[in-house]
């Protein structure tokens, strides 16, 4: 069982921010990544329609024998991270959600909060929620950021449509007590170069990223399902690969190209 690879999945590339993440903490361990990019972006869409993709990801990682499983997904994590805990019985599921809203908790000074999402996460009121579970007196302002996707998955990061998007978007917040924005989307820290130019050096922007794979390995650790091995990491898109391939390549400082493919899920 240790041997086996961590199964990692999102919509896109937005979760390869994950995974550059495990690689760094965790060297020993064999990731497989799926990326729906043939039905990217998951955050317009309505919860049933989620769910039933994120089964089907989480079916495809299952059936390769993957140890354990990261939602590396905030719209996924928010919708059917239950639906997906249920399908996968004994083989633990991490979603990014709890981690990071624990690690927003702890960086906050001023007590408010702000989340970035999609429409789908900040509708959701999870942030929010489990926030307040933790420090009943959080307070928590959120805004959707739709086009940070497309952004991402277009690699305009440095285009400056993407400065312009993140004025617009970020304008709300301007003038408010926020001291912390959670990057409540695995896409938006590939964006954390703007994000931080408009909120300023005050803000601390937390990510899914880190606290998420810390407790990916604290998890492995006491379930002694930690691998010692050279790791080897295979990564599946759902549509046309060669955009996949540029991002990741830049995003993981790596060439992946003999490692990825394309695959049909089942489903529509
Ligand atoms: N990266 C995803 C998230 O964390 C999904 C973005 C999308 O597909 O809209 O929410």
């Amino acid at each position: 069982m240790t041997e086996r690879p961590i199964g990692v999945f999102d919509s896109g590339v937005g979760g390869l921010t994950v995974v550059r993440e495990v690689l760094r903490q965790l060297p020993n361990e064999s990731v497989l990544y799926v990326g729906d990019t043939a039905r990217v972006p998951y955050g317009p869409r309505g919860s049933d329609t989620i769910t039933r993709f994120a089964l089907q990801l989480a079916q495809f990682l299952l059936q390769q024998e993957v140890k354990a499983l990261v939602i590396a997904c905030n719209t996924v994590s928010a919708t059917a991270a239950q639906a997906v805990r249920e399908l996968a019985g004994d083989i633990p599921v991490l979603d990014v959600v709890h981690p990071t809203v624990r690690a927003a908790v702890e960086a906050t000074r001023s007590g408010v909060l702000g989340v970035i999402g999609t429409v789908s996460t900040v509708r959701s009121g999870i942030y929010e929620r489990l926030a307040r579970e933790m420090r009943p007196e959080i307070r928590m302002l959120g805004e959707p950021c739709p086009l940070f996707v497309p952004i991402a998955e277009e690699n305009l990061l440095d285009h400056p449509v993407a400065r312009l998007m993140a004025e617009e978007y970020l304008r709300p917040f301007v003038g408010t007590p926020v001291d912390t924005l959670i990057l409540g989307c695995t896409h938006y820290p590939l964006l954390k170069g703007v994000v931080g130019q408009v909120m300023g050096p005050g803000v601390t922007l937390v990510d899914s990223a880190q606290p998420t794979v810390a407790e990916l390995s604290r998890l492995l650790e006491e379930r002694g399902l930690a691998r010692r091995g050279p790791a080897e990491h295979r990564f599946f898109v759902t549509d046309a690969s060669y955009k996949f391939m540029q991002i990741a390549n830049a995003i993981l400082e790596r060439d992946v190209s003999s490692s990825l493919q394309q695959v049909e899920l089942g489903g529509d």
